[in-house]
């Protein structure tokens, strides 16, 4: 039998984080997840922090209890995110600086600290949540997908900066899954989207739980040897 892995996972308490942390904690993992809003669900070995990813000091609070703890972090799943439909004439600021504060700047922060501990084991994955709106160039999406752009940019150049850490970088860009975050954009819209896709029909959990699982996020020295510089050259799951 394995040792559980440690694992960081933000946006825990509904959509693609939860089925995340549930997966993970269901196959003998520890899960420290994370939402400004209380978690609303459970299990013995998942631990919820009430915070904000936008909000530093918090976070790194969040990563000083992973420290105490557990002494070590094997992975983050860097899943909080938001977004807001909308054309960008229609676009006031203080949604913008929102979706880049919590969907770029949120990840950064959780980058940062948990490769100041996973540096410890000279151990670690990383797995961002990008979106295919960057790719489409989706109108009404303008600033949700330029902080998803970002996100994927960071991920590129994080990949090379944490590899002689023993640490990958990744990120995954999902089509639309049914949650909240999607709720507010039009059915014509989504129908469309979908009719530019290979495979016709939403994403559904279990598509993105299995992408994010690739990444292999129970760590073992002998994985590291073999990912390290698979991730230099893509750096980017899609
Ligand atoms: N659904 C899709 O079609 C789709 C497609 C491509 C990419 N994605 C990406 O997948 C990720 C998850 O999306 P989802 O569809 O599962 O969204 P969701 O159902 O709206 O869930 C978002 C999660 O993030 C948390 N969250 C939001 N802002 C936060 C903040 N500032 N601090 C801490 N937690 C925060 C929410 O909890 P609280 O409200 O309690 O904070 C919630 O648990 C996002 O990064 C999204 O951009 C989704």
């Amino acid at each position: 039998m394995r040792d559980p892995s440690v694992l960081v996972i933000t946006g825990t308490r509904k959509g693609i984080g939860r089925h995340l942390a549930e997966h993970y904690c269901g196959i003998g993992d520890v899960v420290v997840g994370c939402s400004r809003e209380a978690s609303e669900w459970g299990h013995p070995s998942y631990l919820h922090h009430c915070l904000d990813v936008r909000e530093e000091a918090d976070v790194k609070k969040m990563f000083l209890d992973v420290a105490r703890r557990f002494g070590r972090l094997d992975g983050l799943i860097n899943n909080a995110g938001v977004a807001s439909m909308n054309h960008s004439l229609l676009t006031p600021l203080s949604t913008a600086r929102n979706l880049v504060e919590t969907n770029f700047l949120g990840t950064f922060l959780f980058c940062r600290e948990a490769a100041k501990l996973m540096k410890r084991k000279s151990l670690g994955r990383i797995v961002n949540f990008a979106s295919v709106a960057t790719k489409l160039n989706l109108e009404g999406e303008a600033i949700y997908a330029s902080t998803k752009a970002a996100v994927e940019s960071l991920t590129r150049i994080l990949a090379r900066e944490l590899a002689p850490y023993g640490i990958t970088v990744n990120a995954v860009a999902p089509t639309p899954v049914q949650t909240d975050l999607i709720r507010a954009v039009p059915q014509e819209k989504i129908d469309a989207l979908i009719a530019r896709q290979a495979i016709r029909r939403f994403a559904e959990f279990r598509d993105v739980v299995n992408v994010v699982a690739a990444e292999n996020l129970q760590v073992t020295e002998q994985s590291r040897v073999q990912c390290v510089p698979e991730q230099q050259e893509t750096g980017l799951v899609t």
